[in-house]
């Protein structure tokens, strides 16, 4: 079983942070870009809290169905009530392990996962691909840059956020540009009719919105304390950080954006 320990942003309103950001209209036209359609057995890796879930069973109806797959019973446990019901169904594995059981899927998809894997993402995506009928489609979506396009700090407060991404990756592993290696794991696994979609998933300027505060904030409330970072530049330590952050986000001359790589493709017959 995947240890809840190790993924990154573990925290009791995890759930909750994942399931109010989701967009449904953008996921549903993702999914169509994807090749979805009525009638398919969909698998959802690394579901979260299952509203994208529940978004790919409406599009597969009539007579198809999703399974909704997380290493953790907290996240599953908040999917099973808030979007449990006929068509759907949740179930807690770890993705790097085999998945032989789960049966056969027409269309899986894997958002916002592999970035916690920089060392194992290709190894999962061949994991997954396993699972995949012949003929059907997987869709990988993730990050590039993420999150280091940030203009307006202050120059120890860029160097602060870029030490921490550079701690991540050594010491959990996690991968900042994951978007940009999405279409060579399809490439490299011979898949048929690929096709590529860059996009923005967050661009932030002016007044920022409740949601996309409590969302940055969270990130680096939980994320720096995975790997107990030691804010050597601030000698308040993290709440002097936590507050030069916050005015930061708050700060209407500020600018973000965060490009998103969708990619899908056909499992070669
Ligand atoms: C950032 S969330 C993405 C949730 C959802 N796919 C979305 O796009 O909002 C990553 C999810 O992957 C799950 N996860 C991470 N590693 C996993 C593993 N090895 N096996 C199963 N689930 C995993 C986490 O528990 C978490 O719910």
């Amino acid at each position: 079983m995947m240890q809840e320990s190790q993924y990154l942003m573990e925290s009791n309103e995890e759930s909750h942070r994942l399931d109010i950001k989701i967009n449904s209209a953008l996921i549903e036209k993702q999914a169509l870009w994807a090749g979805i359609q009525p009638g398919m057995r969909v698998a959802d890796m690394g579901c979260g809290p299952g509203r994208i879930t529940s978004i790919l069973s409406h599009l597969v109806q009539p007579l198809g169905s999703v399974v909704g797959v997380d290493g953790s019973p907290q996240r599953l446990d908040y999917a099973a009530s808030h979007y449990g019901r006929e068509g759907i169904e949740f179930v807690q594995r770890d993705i790097t392990k085999p998945l032989h059981d789960l049966g056969g899927f027409d269309f899986i998809w894997v958002r916002f996962v592999l970035e916690y894997y920089l060392s194992k993402s290709f190894e999962i995506v061949k994991n997954i691909s396993e699972c995949l009928e012949p003929g059907g489609i997987l869709c990988l979506m993730d990050l590039d840059h993420n999150p280091l396009n940030y203009y307006g700090t202050s120059d120890r407060l860029d160097r602060t956020f870029r030490k921490i991404i550079s701690e991540l990756q050594g010491k959990i592993d996690f991968d900042p540009y994951a978007g940009k290696k999405l279409y060579s794991f399809l490439y490299d696994l011979g898949y048929e009719d690929i096709d590529v979609e860059v996009s923005i998933h967050k661009v932030i300027f002016g007044q920022i919105d409740d949601l996309d505060s409590f969302n940055m904030m969270k990130k680096i409330e939980v994320a720096p304390q995975k790997i107990s970072f030691q804010y050597d530049e601030y000698e308040g330590g993290y709440e002097e950080f936590y507050k030069e952050a916050q005015s930061f986000f708050s700060d209407k001359r500020r600018f973000t954006y965060t490009p998103l790589i969708s990619c899908r493709g056909k499992k070669p017959s």
